[in-house]
């Protein structure tokens, strides 16, 4: 057998499907399921459900559940500030038919703590992203959407989202869409 040929699943440590996320409070996912329902009702397209509304700082894929517990002490001991997100622009992406709520300016809290993240993935050997590639923050509202063009659409009423932890979140594939459980939630700090 070729030393490069994975083993049968039976052999392999067992893993799981995580990624570092902003989760939502309750208001905010309701308004933008509300959102998501209503676009997806005039347009087409799989909304995504209320439970798993969120925003990814880092996917990180198929892990081994023993790495877990490195996972968490990593976002435990990382040192980032709250801040707002307004989420005030609705657009699509023609190459994925996703469509998303975002951010007309990302706010500087929320760009700190995905390159602080993403810096202590790469340092504690879970480099995610190639280095340099552009982070657009984004909470996909709609999948599978077929729109003609790539575009933006009228702003969202504004709507505020106080962002004053993330978590870590493993991933669950079922035939009717993921679900997500959140292994554990990290404070970011008040002020600076
Ligand atoms: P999204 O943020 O654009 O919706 C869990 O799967 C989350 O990780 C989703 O929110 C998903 O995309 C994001 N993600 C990023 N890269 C991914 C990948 N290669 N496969 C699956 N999900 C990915």
């Amino acid at each position: 057998m070729p030393a490069e040929r994975r083993p049968p699943r039976a052999e392999r440590p067992p893993s799981a499907r995580v990624f570092f996320a902003l989760w939502p409070p309750a208001a905010v996912a309701d308004t933008l399921a509300g959102v998501a329902h209503t676009f997806a009702s005039q347009h087409g397209g799989r909304p995504t459900r209320l439970d798993t509304i969120h925003l990814t700082l880092a996917f990180l894929g198929d892990v081994p559940v023993s790495a877990l517990p490195k996972l968490c002490a990593l976002g435990r001991c990382l040192q980032a500030s709250r801040f707002d997100l307004h989420l005030d622009r609705l657009a699509y992406w023609a190459h994925n038919h996703v469509l998303w709520a975002g951010c007309r300016a990302t706010p500087e809290g929320l760009t700190d703590l995905h390159g602080r993240l993403h810096a202590a993935l790469g340092e504690g050997g879970y480099p995610v992203d190639p280095p340099g590639r552009r982070f657009t923050p984004h909470v996909t509202l709609v999948r599978k959407l077929d729109l003609a063009e790539s575009t933006d659409w009228p702003p969202l009423p504004s709507l505020i989202w106080h962002c004053a932890s993330f978590v870590l979140v493993q991933s669950v594939l079922t035939p009717e869409g993921p679900n997500y459980r959140v292994i554990e939630t990290f404070p970011l700090r008040c002020g600076v």
